[in-house]
């Protein structure tokens, strides 16, 4: 969809954030065509540097980010006339009238929050009392929103005290990823899965998330979250949600949103039997998660995995196996659907046990499996076997160039849009936080101490000790 010229103000314009995802997201919609001519993308920040030195610096972000090889260097150069820069104090008066003059009355504004939260607050004050938003302005801001309810709640009261609900745009960019809105696509425009998609027909489900690296380079942050407030409270959290909402009336924000609420709203509290936290250890040429954050005491979690029941009629009696970690043995995420087993055998007890397990695939190889039983091929009789139905979308659309679109440039053109179907509403967050603040203070209060786990596994035996109690299996990680 088209999009009229518009301005960009990213706050935060040197930051990682920035160079690593942000740019090298709007250069790749610019070559698409999709940022218009007469737009302004404006780098704001603290550091003192006039418009060229800021392009150079957006210039060696492409290169390292995107590869000097697969850049257009005449779309780099118009790329970066679109570029400014404001050096600006954000708690100060310095930067702010030139960032007015810099910005279009008659554009769509939108203004990039990619600072630490505890500077929200203060642009938003200072966009509002210099005159530079105004009612179609659009703030856009980054997790973490809040580490429990109560600093959420202040947030979103710092923010709604200068801004509408309709402006707001809290991005959790798995929301942004291609398999994720596949899976609503999957759900509600197929009438194949929805009738199956409950509690009669699902065994349960599993959502993991692993990864490779560890968490060095950022154990200050992460050591003061862990991996449920960095990852459960709201990246897993919203893949549940769409697993488990039922359909919304229509594909828009507040109807998908409303549907999302519900979910989290029905989620039961977790007893401590049922969650399973682990850390890294180190290796050989591995340091563990304790070295990482440079605390022998840290009670951390580097990894999570925990079984969630959903108290509605849909899910009664279908679990939620939620699972996440740094340093596993491979980076993948993926969803499955565990189907329960034929109510009736006609093949007998040697036919063996089979199952269909629908399985999305966020990354990497996008895509959906289902697995099917059908006849092993040969006059051996009626022997079993189990084989998928494959649709990893590079086969099945071919070398798709959209496939690889980046989950922060679709959010930010749907900012520009003015779509926040895919972005995060305030009472969505705050009730995400209520779920999880009395499962942390649980831990707090009793000192608990995460399992170890070896360095590139799939996590501490505990996770799969707590899956056999229940007669089920957590299902390997692929690479
Ligand atoms: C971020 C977390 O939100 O998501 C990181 O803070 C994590 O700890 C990252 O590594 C994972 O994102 P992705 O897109 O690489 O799966």
């Amino acid at each position: 969809i088209p999009v009229d010229p518009f301005d960009l103000t990213i706050f935060g314009g040197t930051g990682d954030l920035s160079r690593r995802k942000i740019l090298p997201g709007l250069y790749r919609r610019f070559r698409a065509g999709q940022i218009p001519e007469g737009s302004r993308i404006i780098g704001a920040a603290r550091s003192e540097m006039d418009h060229d030195g800021y392009r150079d610096m957006v210039r060696a972000a492409l290169d390292e980010f995107i590869g000097t090889d697969a850049l257009d260097p005449d779309v780099v150069a118009e790329f970066v006339s679109l570029i400014h820069y404001v050096a600006i104090d954000a708690t100060g008066e310095k930067g702010w009238s030139e960032l007015k003059e810099l910005i279009r009355s008659d554009h769509i504004s939108a203004f990039y929050f990619s600072v630490a939260p505890s500077l929200f607050g203060a642009l938003a004050e200072r966009l509002q009392s210099n005159g530079i938003a105004d009612k179609t302005s659009r703030i856009v801001v980054e997790k973490p929103f809040g580490r429990d309810l109560a600093s959420a709640q202040a947030l979103n009261a710092t923010l709604a005290a200068y801004f509408d609900e309709t402006q707001i745009y809290r991005i959790d960019h798995y929301l942004g990823k291609e398999t994720v809105q596949n899976l609503m696509a999957l759900r509600f425009a197929n009438v194949l899965f929805e009738p199956l998609w409950n509690s009669q027909y699902v065994d349960h489900i599993q959502i993991t998330v692993a990864e490779i690296v560890g968490v060095g380079g950022r154990g200050g942050y992460y050591d003061k979250s862990g991996a449920m407030r960095d990852m459960v409270q709201n990246h897993l959290m919203q893949l549940l949600c769409l697993i488990a909402m039922e359909p919304p009336s229509r594909f828009e924000p507040d109807a998908v949103r409303d549907e999302k609420l519900k979910v989290i709203r029905a989620l039961d509290p977790v007893p401590a039997e049922d969650i399973v936290r682990g850390q890294y250890a180190g290796a050989e040429d591995v340091a563990s998660y304790l070295d990482d954050v440079e605390d022998p005491e840290s009670l951390t979690e580097s990894f999570i995995a925990m079984k969630v029941n959903v108290s509605n009629w849909r899910w009664a009696g279908t679990p939620f196996y939620l699972r996440t970690g740094k340093r596993m043995k491979a980076r993948s995420s993926e969803i499955a659907v565990v189907f329960k087993d034929a109510p009736h055998s006609i093949f007998g007890s040697r036919s063996g046990h089979h199952r269909n397990i629908l399985t999305i695939r966020l990354q990497p190889n996008e895509g959906m499996t289902l697995t099917t039983t059908i006849k092993e091929p040969g006059p051996g009789g009626m022997r079993l076997i189990d084989v998928p139905l494959d649709m990893t979308f590079a086969d099945a659309l071919g070398q798709h160039e959209d496939l690889a679109t980046d989950a922060y440039e679709r959010l930010v053109m749907d900012v520009i849009r003015g779509n926040q179907t895919l972005f995060m509403r305030g009472d969505e967050v705050e009730a995400a936080w209520a779920w999880t603040d009395p499962i942390i203070n649980g831990w707090k209060e009793r000192g608990d101490r995460p399992c170890s786990y070896e360095p590139g596994s799939t996590g501490p035996e505990e996770a799969q000790i707590m899956m056999h109690r229940e007669d089920r299996r957590w299902r390997g990680i692929q690479e």
